[in-house]
């Protein structure tokens, strides 16, 4: 049988094609559903769908059965091709990613794609492979919303993240929680720019967090394997129907949710939801102002809740605790908890100091 080895963003899509992550969907999508997606942020029946899940590829023709192999080389399963065509990468870019420019990494990583395109059902023989610290953590949807079921709860909030987690994260998860009966801390460990913190070392941070300051028959921790997009607006649309395959009933956006750098506006990715009808998608956004130490109440805060001035408001840069981290500093603790500090500290141990 012919094959065709995965890159490590399609060896994701293809994990959560085959556990119902990315539910309605059973395989990678026509060029009716495509065109729908890229265009109206819907599938070709009308279904809520933000961001294409399609098999970039030289090979493969209509009526061939090929083998899939993953980015480990692990045999994954089979793609009965049903369709074969050309997309058109720079409208994709400028639809989803709101830009054309190839200095935005989920562009970037569109771009490197193949335009031509195989699309069909897939059949599973196993899941991909992952890093030990992550196994533990690979729930399916069936059994995420089995222990959602075991442990009783009716309402169950999912997060989204891609990064260490720090005070805001915790604060706004807690907030959350406060109004829900469970929380699914759900990061994402698939592939995410170069830059960013990679995926164990966060998981470190997760299972500290977790350790130390959450009531652990109030969390779940899972893993979403997606690579990351930076889509923003079309992405967070995207997490959230992911989490609603994965059992959520309300979903956490922030702000500048799945951004980077200026491409979109602080809260872009909570005003898309307005473009659905409400209770379309299935589950319900939960939305969070800028989050914030605050000096003068003394505690975390938002412009909601606290009047405070800038002066009294504790802002890090990204930068700025990168170099602290990397002296073996630990950040203010209105920033970071310190056992996640210290977590960051060992990983970065000998990591050069930003610029
Ligand atoms: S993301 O790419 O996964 O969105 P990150 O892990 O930083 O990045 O954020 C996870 C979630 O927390 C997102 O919903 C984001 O909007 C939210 N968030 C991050 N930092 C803050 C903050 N300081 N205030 C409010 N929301 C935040």
């Amino acid at each position: 049988m012919p094959s065709i080895e995965l890159s490590s963003k399609q060896t994701a899509d293809f994990e959560l094609l085959a556990n119902d992550g990315f539910a309605p969907l059973t395989g990678f999508q026509g060029k009716a559903d495509y065109d729908a997606v890229v265009e109206t942020m819907r599938l070709a029946d009308g279904a809520p769908w933000s961001i294409p899940v399609v098999l970039g590829a030289e090979t493969g023709e209509v009526g061939e059965t090929v083998d899939l192999i993953g980015s480990q080389g692990e045999a994954l399963g089979t793609i009965t091709i049903e369709e074969v065509y050309e997309r058109d990468l720079k409208n994709e870019a400028e639809k989803v990613y709101r830009t054309t420019d190839d200095a935005h990494p989920g562009v970037a990583a569109l771009y490197s794609e193949n335009s031509r395109v195989i699309a069909g059902p897939i059949e599973a023989n196993t899941l991909p492979d992952h890093i030990d610290i992550v196994k533990p953590y690979l729930l399916t949807p069936a059994e995420t919303k089995a222990e959602f079921a075991k442990r009783g709860w009716k309402t169950v909030v999912g997060f989204q993240t891609r990064n260490p987690i720090h005070r805001a994260h915790e604060y706004i998860t807690k907030v959350a929680l406060e109004g829900v009966d469970g929380l699914f801390l759900h990061p994402l460990v698939g592939e995410t720019k170069s830059d960013d913190i990679d995926a164990e070392t966060r998981m470190r941070c997760y299972e500290v967090l977790i350790d130390g300051y959450y009531v652990k028959e109030r969390v779940l921790l899972g893993v979403n394997p997606a690579a990351m997009r930076y889509a923003g607006p079309r992405e967070a649309i995207f997490h959230a129907l992911v989490r609603r395959n994965y059992g959520c009933t309300h979903f956490i956006v922030g702000r500048d949710h799945a951004g980077v750098g200026d491409y979109y506006g602080t809260f872009d990715a909570q005003h898309i939801f307005d473009e659905f009808e409400p209770g379309e998608l299935g589950i319900e956004p939960l939305k969070f102002e800028h989050s914030f130490w605050c000096n003068l109440t003394g505690s975390m805060a938002t412009s909601k809740t606290s009047p405070a001035g800038p002066e009294d408001k504790v802002f890090l840069s990204g930068t700025a605790v990168r170099e602290m981290l990397t002296r073996g500093e630990r950040p203010p603790v209105e920033f970071t908890r310190p056992e996640v500090a210290d977590v960051l500290i060992e990983a970065m141990a000998g990591a050069e100091v930003p610029a």
